[in-house]
Order: structure tokens, then sequence, then C-alpha cells
């Protein structure tokens, strides 16, 4: 009998039929498994999971999951997943660092510079039929050169950023749990700040690339917010809830911050309505990653650990 594999909802195609080649697959539809009922209902029909980030992977479906031995989350980040439970339940769980680093770091850029050089703004202002010809003082915005670029969380996808924005002539600060070693604060040639309150004061952008954990909900409350400057943007593409954002949309609705790039949000895939409304705020629905690329990579990762475990390697063996 083959093992059989979940794909909770359909990824790049190629990816499906690699594991088609070595198991029974079936894929859901799009959001059937973002609730833990209908997870706990279909898992004990299979040896591996491969779950989105929108799916939670609760101690109900490992407790309902007899058969499980993988879970390979399509995502880096698991805060999805209830890691304890996989564990007491004796299940392997994986995740895809690595591969999306650079598509998310290009992507950070590309919000940093859509929001300080206000580019969605002047699209809406043209298409709204408001272009009278070169203004002297239209969209005036902030340069990114000269500028300091604030690093909350400075692993991977913190020093690829860190890479780019050097590159365009920012200075970095970084906060992180521990301090980085010398030689690679050297490279990005990086200041540490040992406490979120002074990156909050100094930076002119504020990045965030830490995990969702407990210590990293609402990093960024109201008194974070309140002591960036007054023109400082803040750019979020780590996870929804490191950000307070109610708080956030009350700072950019009174003007003490500059703007915001915002690609992730604290209940996906709702959006608080008064960010929705909140000026200088750029909103994407969770794209980071969104590169043909990097999904295929994604997937094909999660696809070789579940290839890897149903096939009796040992988690070690498992490409990371
Ligand atoms: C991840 O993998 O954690 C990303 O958020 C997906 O884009």
């Amino acid at each position: 009998m083959p093992k059989r594999v979940l794909v909770t909802e359909p990824i790049i195609p190629s990816v499906i039929d690699t594991l088609k080649k070595h198991f029974e697959v079936d894929v859901g539809e799009r959001g059937t498994y973002n609730n833990e009922q209908a997870l706990v209902e279909d898992i004990p029909r299979y040896h591996a999971l491969l779950p989105m980030l929108s799916n939670p992977v609760t101690e109900e479906v490992f407790r309902a999951g007899q058969r499980l031995q993988i879970v390979a989350n399509h995502a880096v980040g698991y805060n999805n997943i209830d890691l304890e439970a996989a564990h007491r339940n004796r299940v392997h769980v994986a995740n895809t660092p690595g591969v999306l680093t650079e598509s998310c770091a290009e992507f950070t850029l590309g919000l940093m510079l859509a929001v300080s050089r206000r580019l969605y703004e002047a699209q809406e202002f043209l298409l709204e039929g408001n272009f009278d010809g070169w203004d002297p003082l239209g969209f005036l915005g902030m340069e990114l050169r000269g500028s300091t670029l604030g690093i909350v969380g400075m692993g991977r996808i913190g020093q690829a950023v860190a890479k780019r924005a050097r590159a365009m002539g920012m200075e970095i600060l970084y906060h992180n749990r521990s301090r980085l070693p010398t030689d690679i604060e050297k490279r990005f040639e990086a200041g540490y700040c040992a406490g979120i309150e002074s990156l909050a004061r100094k930076a002119d952008i504020l990045t965030l690339h830490c995990p969702l954990t407990e210590e990293t909900t609402h990093l960024i409350d109201g008194n974070i917010l309140s002591l960036m400057k007054e023109e400082a943007l803040l750019i979020n593409t780590s996870r929804g809830p490191v950000v307070d954002e109610a708080a956030l949309a009350h700072a950019l609705h009174e003007g003490t911050i500059g703007g915001a790039g915002i690609d992730v949000f604290e209940k996906e895939p709702e959006v608080h309505p008064r960010l929705q409304t909140a000026p200088h705020c750029l909103l994407t629905p969770h794209i980071a990653s969104a590169s043909h690329k990097t999904r295929k990579d994604i997937g094909m990762l999660a696809a070789n650990a579940v290839i890897g475990i149903l096939q009796g390697k040992s988690p070690s063996e498992i490409p990371n």
C-alpha cells in the first residue's frame, strides 16, 4: 500500500508531480484546512501532511494523526504548528529556511522604495486624472541613501536585507536576541542596539524580520511607535502579530510616523479597517516570497522532507 500525503491546498504543480511519483497524494481545495476541525477529521488517513502557514496544526491534529510521520510546512515560519505536540506525538516537523531569503529581502526593499518614494500614491493621483505636468513639489519622499535602517531580527532574511540596503547607501543598525559575531557586524558595518527602544528612536526605516513568538507578539506596540521619528517608516514582512495593528493604524492616522509597508496581518486574511484607510500605508497580501522560483523551491524542499522521512531516512539526513 503506498503511503498517503495530504497537501492542504494547490501548490506549484511540479512539486505535486514529484510527490505523486512516490505516494498517493491528495490536494485540498484552497481554504478547506484553515480550521482545526477539518484537519482533525481528515488527518487519520495520512502519513504526511504538507500544510500552509494558514493551517492550524494543533495538539488535536497530532492526536488524531495516528499514522502521521511528518508535517512539512510550506513556509519558513512555523508558528501555525504546535511543536511540543509534534514532539510528544513523535512526528517530525520540517520548514523551509533558506529558500525564500532572497525573495523576501528583495520584496522588503521593494516595499521600502515604494513607501519612501510614494509610488502607489503617485499612481492613484495619476489615474484619478490629477497629473497636470511636472511639479517641483509633487510627491516628495525620503531617499534611502544616507538614511538609517533599523533591522529587527538579524537572521538570514535580516542580513539579506542589510546587504541590499548597504548597496543603496543606507546605514545599518540592528536589534537581535543576541549580538552577532564581529565579522558579520563588520560585513554590514552594522551597529547593535541592545534595546528595541533605542533602535526605534534612531531608525528612519524600521524593518521586521523576527519570528513570531510569545516575546515578539506586539513587539511593535503603541509605545515603540511613539518613539519613532515623525517621518520614519515601518516595514513588516515577518508575521502580522509582531505589530499591534490598531496602534499602527492610530500612529499613521495621527501622523506620528511617516508611513508603513505591511505584507502580513494580525488576523489574516482580515485587515484592520483603520489600517485600510491609513495614509502613506501600502498593504500587500502576504506575498514577500511570491516569486515563481521561490514558491517552487519552497514546495520542493517540503516535498523532499516528506519523501525522506516516509522512505525511512532519519531527520538529520533531511535537507534543511
Ligand atoms: C514563510 O515562509 O514563513 C513566509 O511568510 C511565506 O511567504
